[in-house]
């Protein structure tokens, strides 16, 4: 398994709108281990296909807690099928956003459909940190940041931020001359 490179705010990768996957084989199962790998690496408790650079609508999520053994998930084209009308808030946080949390609100319940691992279609009534995850990783297959929730105010803060946190990471000019 290989941990791979995060993709960071504000790179335009994130707003890609994911493919779907067309074939659940070997090399999509490596993709998905090598993303919990990274996950767990980081540590979070959800990832992306395209937080890897990976434009396919897939996504892991582990809510395990530290003294549980894991339980990795592993979500293949997932759809939501049915949004409950209660709604939840969660302060949400982001491996391609570090160090940001902010207060999102969503539906509190969502009824997914999703092919597993091994291709078998599945559905799932998720409700609490299980719903919110589902719903904030499926946003990013669509492009969609959960920044993208919060007061533009706010949203342009972090996005200026990391901006300016990009341009300090680029390695100095050399002089030619
Ligand atoms: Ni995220």
């Amino acid at each position: 398994m290989t941990i791979k490179p995060l993709v960071i705010l504000p790179d335009p990768v994130l707003r890609q709108v994911s493919k779907p996957v067309e074939r659940v084989d070997g090399a999509l199962g490596k993709l998905a281990d090598d993303m919990l790998e990274t996950m767990y690496d980081a540590p979070g408790i959800g990832l992306a296909a395209i937080q890897v650079g990976e434009p396919l609508r897939m996504l892991v999520i582990d809510l395990s807690r530290e003294d549980e053994p894991a339980a990795p998930q592993v979500f293949i084209n997932p759809e939501i099928v049915e949004k409950g009308a209660a709604a939840s808030v969660y302060e949400e946080g982001c491996l391609s956003i570090p160090d940001y949390y902010a207060e999102v609100e969503r539906p509190a319940t969502v009824r997914v459909r999703y092919l597993d691992r091994d291709g078998k279609l599945r559905e799932v009534a998720a409700e609490g940190l299980l719903a919110t995850c589902l719903q904030h990783e499926m946003d990013h297959l669509d492009g969609v940041l959960f920044i993208d929730h919060i007061s533009k105010l706010k949203r342009d803060m972090v996005v200026k931020k990391f901006k300016k946190l990009a341009r300090d990471r680029q390695p100095p000019r050399r002089m030619v001359g």
